[in-house]
């Protein structure tokens, strides 16, 4: 039993390695056309005018290093899948030289309270474990003044159908994608750790696959 139990484990911990690098190896292919259909413009639009210390959270390859501005004077990234992180690096390097990339979880950052003026989430939230957890902890880091700045694809509430489907599909769609859920309540979330929202639009994420496009994109402060 014991056996068997320790080969399922080391399975399990096979198939997540083999997943993370063919994801990271694929992921800016997959997400060409929704980054040139609206992705790129949205980051840049959120993050236009961000200042002071920066943390992004789940910060993938890196496609929103180009997005941040001159007013960003300390620029923190984390990443805690190697192959992600491994692409990141490699971005920072030729992008942005002085930004410094972790692995840290966003539910475990190894910062102190108050630390950051904004932290930034894109897509991430979908993939944590525990979106609640991680949202308290980037709001534990963020200054008193600071602000949330979030992009997160989410549950279809305004179509039963799609949102039926976004159910029957994340078992799934977790397994394939890095454990993205489809269908969570990401405001809710935001609101539920203590934010208050202060900026909330939903629009489709035009060119991403159907059961991903509700999105919800603005900012919060930290409450
Ligand atoms: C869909 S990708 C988004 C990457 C990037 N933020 C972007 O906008 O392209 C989701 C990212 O969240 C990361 N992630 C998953 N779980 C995480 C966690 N607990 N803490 C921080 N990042 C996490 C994944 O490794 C992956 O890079």
């Amino acid at each position: 039993m014991t056996e068997s139990r320790a080969l399922a484990a080391q399975l399990d911990d096979a198939y997540t390695l083999a997943m993370s690098w063919l994801l990271a190896r694929v992921y800016d292919r997959m997400m060409a056309a929704p980054e040139e259909a609206c992705l790129r413009t949205w980051r840049a639009e959120l993050l236009t005018g961000v200042s002071g210390e920066v943390l992004e959270v789940g910060a993938g390859t890196g496609a929103s290093l180009a997005a941040y501005g001159a007013g960003v004077t300390r620029l923190v990234l984390t990443e805690p899948d190697p192959a992600m992180r491994a692409r990141l690096d490699a971005a920072v390097a030729s992008a942005r030289p002085r930004a410094t990339v972790l692995a840290a979880p966003a539910h475990a950052l190894p910062f102190a309270d108050a630390s950051f003026d904004v932290v930034a989430s894109f897509l991430v939230l979908c993939s944590v474990a525990d979106a609640s957890a991680a949202l308290c902890e980037l709001r534990r880091v963020l200054r008193p003044t600071g602000r949330l700045v979030f992009l997160e694809h989410v549950a279809a509430q305004a179509n039963p159908r799609r949102l039926a489907w976004q159910h029957r599909v994340t078992p799934l769609w977790r397994l394939a994608a890095g454990n993205c859920h489809l269908a969570r309540d990401t405001a809710a979330a935001i609101e539920g750790a203590g934010f208050v929202i202060e900026e909330l639009r939903r629009e489709s994420i035009r060119k991403a696959m159907p059961l991903a496009r509700p999105s919800i994109r603005g900012w919060a402060r930290r409450g």
